[in-house]
């Protein structure tokens, strides 16, 4: 069993009713978060990369929790040194933690702070957690390589963006889903800002097209995997 709640934009927490992980908390600034930064009890932060948007309150909420952001070596170091816990990883590296096992995977996209620090590669994961697996890419564009994220591992759930302008649009989603064909795609990064303005409902119709199963998840919803 996994719950999976949508904070909005490309924030997520995956609770097996053991643990509990963030992905890319982005919760002040963010004008559709339905929750405040100590309302995320999460131990596990999960960062794809360092842009504002996902980075997001990371380090506050590890301080907080006490907790671990896992993310790619250099943005690792990067919050290391900025007092908090890290587990450093890489591309295509997974590893067994208590909540589960994650796996980072390339993301066509860059990764620098608000100060103009490049952290290295940004990156999508899969996270197997509760025994379902779920496949955040991150910020990305379309690439080929998605087919053999969805031949390696047989996906639950996959987190996409849909926004357009920094990331794909919908058209590309909709080819993103056919590559890695998940049992459920759910559409991220759109309507957080005017220039990423998407209609989720004209991606679900368009992945209901081509036979596959979409749920566009309302800020703040929590579903059962
Ligand atoms: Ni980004
Ligand atoms: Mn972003």
């Amino acid at each position: 069993m996994l719950k999976l709640t949508y904070l909005s934009h490309s924030s997520f927490i995956l609770d097996d009713g053991n643990e509990q992980v963030v992905i890319d908390p982005f919760i002040s600034g963010n004008p559709n978060s339905p929750v405040k930064t100590g309302d995320i009890k999460s131990k596990y932060i999960v960062l794809t990369h360092a842009h504002s948007d996902h980075l997001g309150d990371g380090i506050a909420i590890a301080k907080a929790n006490k907790g671990l952001i896992i993310a790619v070596n250099e943005l690792a170091n990067y919050v290391s040194g900025q007092g908090v816990n890290a587990h450093n990883m890489h591309i295509g590296g997974g590893y067994n933690f208590p909540f589960g096992r994650l796996k980072f995977t390339i993301a066509h996209h860059g990764s620098s702070t608000n100060d103009g620090l490049c952290m290295g590669q940004p990156a999508g994961v899969v996270i197997t957690m509760g025994g379902k697996k779920v496949y955040h890419t991150g910020d990305t564009g379309l690439f080929l390589d998605m087919k053999l994220i969805g031949e390696l591992d047989k996906i639950d759930a996959m987190l996409l963006p849909i926004g357009d302008n920094f990331t794909m649009g919908i058209d590309d989603a909709v080819k993103a889903v056919e590559f890695v064909n998940p049992a459920l795609a759910i559409p991220m990064h759109y309507n957080t800002f005017p220039v990423i303005k998407a209609d989720p409902e004209e991606f679900k119709t368009k992945v209901t097209q081509i036979g596959k199963n979409c749920r566009v998840m309302s800020f703040g919803e929590t579903i059962t995997l």
